[in-house]
């Protein structure tokens, strides 16, 4: 699994195709294959990104971070 930090954006999650997930006990689908967690604190759809970060000015390094 890897997680992507965006520069001045989200960590983006990568997930396989057709991936489930339970958010507060509730089951959510997705329409692409990956996930975009805030990561400025901003968003008003916590925990994804609804892309407030680019309006606020929100500036941080990419990366990434792999689990094996
Ligand atoms: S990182 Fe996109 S809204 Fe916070």
């Amino acid at each position: 699994m890897k997680l992507r930090f965006r520069e001045d954006g989200p960590y983006v999650l990568d997930l396989e195709e057709g991936t489930r997930f339970l958010l507060n006990g509730e089951e959510r689908r997705l329409a692409r294959p990956k996930l975009a967690l805030c990561r400025c604190g901003q968003s008003q759809d916590k925990p994804f990104c609804d892309g407030t970060h680019k309006r606020v000015g929100f500036t941080a390094p990419a990366g990434e971070l792999e689990v094996q």
